[in-house]
């Protein structure tokens, strides 16, 4: 599942409470995957996830891939999390590395269109439904 706006690639709505700067980070770890003793270990699943999503959001400013050593879910590869200020947090355990990237930006579309960084329940892909870990509340919490 892919928005209209992630299959065009244009830059969606934004709604931050009165933040004309909000943006989505999506965190992706760049350790899930990595295979012990190998050789080269920049090429693992989260590695490879991390680099596609930076090819694909390339043209979109509101949207921001960055790598991380681990989230700590490290049985449940490859871990990604959606940010964005003043919105809700979510972890997202079992992403596929070779299939989920268009539907990963979908859901940054969607986070970023929400007030509450919440994202509508028809733009959550399956890989959102089957792998939310853990979802964090903005702060200050009101
Ligand atoms: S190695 Fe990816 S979450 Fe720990």
């Amino acid at each position: 599942m892919s928005s209209p706006d992630a299959q065009n690639n244009k830059v969606p709505e934004v709604v931050g409470r009165n933040n004309p700067f909000a943006m989505v980070t999506v965190f992706v770890c760049t350790s899930c995957g990595l295979i012990e003793g190998a050789e080269d270990q920049s090429n693992s699943d989260g590695r490879r996830l991390h680099n596609d999503l930076k090819a694909l959001a390339a043209t979109q400013p509101h949207i921001s891939i960055q790598s991380v050593d681990c989230l700590a879910v490290c049985d449940k590869s490859v871990t990604i999390a959606f940010t964005s200020p003043q919105k809700w947090t979510y972890v997202i355990g079992g992403v596929d590395a070779e299939g989920d990237s268009e539907g990963i930006l979908s859901v940054a579309h969607s986070i970023l269109k929400s007030e509450s960084g919440v994202p509508a329940m028809i733009d959550r892909p399956p890989f959102f439904r089957k792998g939310v870990i853990s979802r964090l509340p903005p702060v200050p919490f009101r």
